[in-house]
């Protein structure tokens, strides 16, 4: 008799956590809720929405899984995790007031700011009025983002001071996001490539587990509008040894002491983003969960036990863990609903999924099986992945397995993964793909 495992999500992330439980656990009787019928390939779905808290807490008082793996941020808001450990359920994943690491950014800000954590110059306001000041105060570039959480769409960089105003008042008077615009934190507008790192933690106790680059924008050339992330690949050549020390050692590892010093130790998979400016890494904010399609790429190319590490971060000690990378690459490229993320058309035939080449995976974000055949059923559709030795040969799997796959109108960047060139420890060589 395997272990029993609930993972709660449904979305690309989701399956990648499924496939890669299936794969460590062959035996393990693995749930997921609600999932998708893609999921439902690889694991038993239950009806229960992931931000279901009381349906998902008695549902796992009545099934006793020995580890629960959550997915997305707004459950864990929602204290889902908390509960859980109340009625005695091992959950992976933050507190509710571990959390706001990535649901206030104000808390946040002034969280990294007491403990000396490198972070863009910051301001957080209010009222209106003070944040208006701040910018007329202010010669520099800036950037308004909404305190709380808005799907990754509450963040406006500004140009010019006249794009700052309208973005204090898109946020907070025309309250665009909700209630996530009722305070605003006012940034410095840095420079420089960014760059994701994920790493394990249970309180203070962390271990780096990869790093990634994701694209934000919709278009090639980072053109048009912010996205949840079209596209994403691992491993990044700037994130080299001596860069992850620095991070775990300025960021990271200060980052924790501060959350568990308020109160608030933070378990489950931190994500950074990071910018690479000429001063060293500052954080641009952090989630607390896999990114999507970020985990797509992590997961296919890390090693060691995820279950036995997820449990170990629940004990409250995850040095001995043994996740790393595997010393492969992955690419994934997002195939999307023509006019994602504005609006666009669902219930389109999706073909060629059965006939992927050699070194690909297709994660299902949005699609949905009907008796005929898979049909997408939603903006991100799928995540395809193509691995290989280094990020070139990956790029080249996932490129060419993504034209294996059709769908009206389907849209998808070119440029995913293109400037990095050089296997990681190497010398940057040009090398056409
Ligand atoms: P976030 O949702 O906080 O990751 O922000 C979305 C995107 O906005 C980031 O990926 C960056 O490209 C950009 N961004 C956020 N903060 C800053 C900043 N202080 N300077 C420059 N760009 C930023
Ligand atoms: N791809 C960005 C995120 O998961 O937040």
């Amino acid at each position: 008799m395997g272990m029993k495992i609930l993972v709660v999500g449904s979305g690309g992330r989701e399956h990648a956590l499924c496939w890669r439980v299936r794969a460590d656990r062959p035996a393990a009787d693995l749930y997921c809720a609600p999932g998708s019928s893609a999921i439902a390939g690889i694991a038993t779905t239950v009806p229960l929405a992931a931000d279901d808290v009381p349906g998902l807490v008695e549902w796992s008082i009545a099934n006793r899984p020995d580890l629960v793996i959550v997915g997305p941020e707004d459950p864990c808001a929602l204290g889902l995790v908390d509960r859980l450990a109340e009625a005695g359920v091992h959950a992976f994943g933050p507190s509710a007031a571990a959390t706001r690491l990535e649901s206030s950014k104000a808390w946040t800000t002034e969280l990294l700011d007491r403990a000396g954590v490198p972070i863009p110059d910051s301001a957080i306001f209010e009222s209106p009025g003070d944040a208006h000041d701040y910018v007329d105060d202010s010669g520099n570039p800036l950037v308004v983002k909404a305190d709380g959480l808005a799907l990754g769409k509450g963040v406006l960089v500004c140009d010019t001071p006249d794009e700052a105003h309208a973005a204090i008042d898109a946020v907070m008077i025309e309250r665009k996001f909700g209630d996530a615009g009722s305070s605003v934190v006012i940034q410095e507008r840095c420079y420089g490539p960014e760059l994701s790192v994920f790493a394990i933690c249970a309180g203070i106790s962390f271990r780096i587990i990869g790093s990634a680059r994701d694209y934000k924008r919709a278009f090639d050339g980072d053109r048009g509008l912010n996205t949840g992330g079209v596209g994403a690949y691992s491993p990044v050549a700037d994130a080299d040894d001596e860069l992850l020390q620095e991070v775990a050692d300025r960021i990271i590892g200060p980052t924790l002491q501060a959350a568990s010093d308020a109160g608030s130790p933070f378990t489950g998979m931190l994500y950074a983003g990071l910018m690479l400016t000429s001063d060293g890494p500052v954080v641009i904010e952090f989630n607390i969960r896999f990114g999507d399609p970020e985990a797509q790429v992590i997961l296919p190319t890390m090693r060691g036990d995820l279950v036995a590490a997820m449990l170990a971060a629940i004990d409250g000690d995850v040095s001995k863990v043994d996740l790393a990378p595997d010393g492969t690459a992955a690419v994934s490229v997002v195939l999307a609903s023509g006019g994602y993320p504005t609006s666009y058309e669902t219930g389109h035939r999706i073909y060629g999924l059965d006939a992927l080449p050699l070194g690909a995976l297709a994660f299902h974000a949005g699609t949905e099986t009907r008796d005929d055949g898979l049909y997408t059923a939603g903006g991100r559709v799928l995540a395809i992945v193509g691995t290989g030795p280094d990020v070139p040969a990956a790029r080249a799997n996932a490129y060419a397995a993504a034209d294996h796959v059709t769908f009206q109108d389907s849209q998808w960047r070119t440029d995913i993964a293109a400037t990095e060139q050089a296997p990681v420890g190497q010398s940057r060589m040009a090398v056409t793909s």
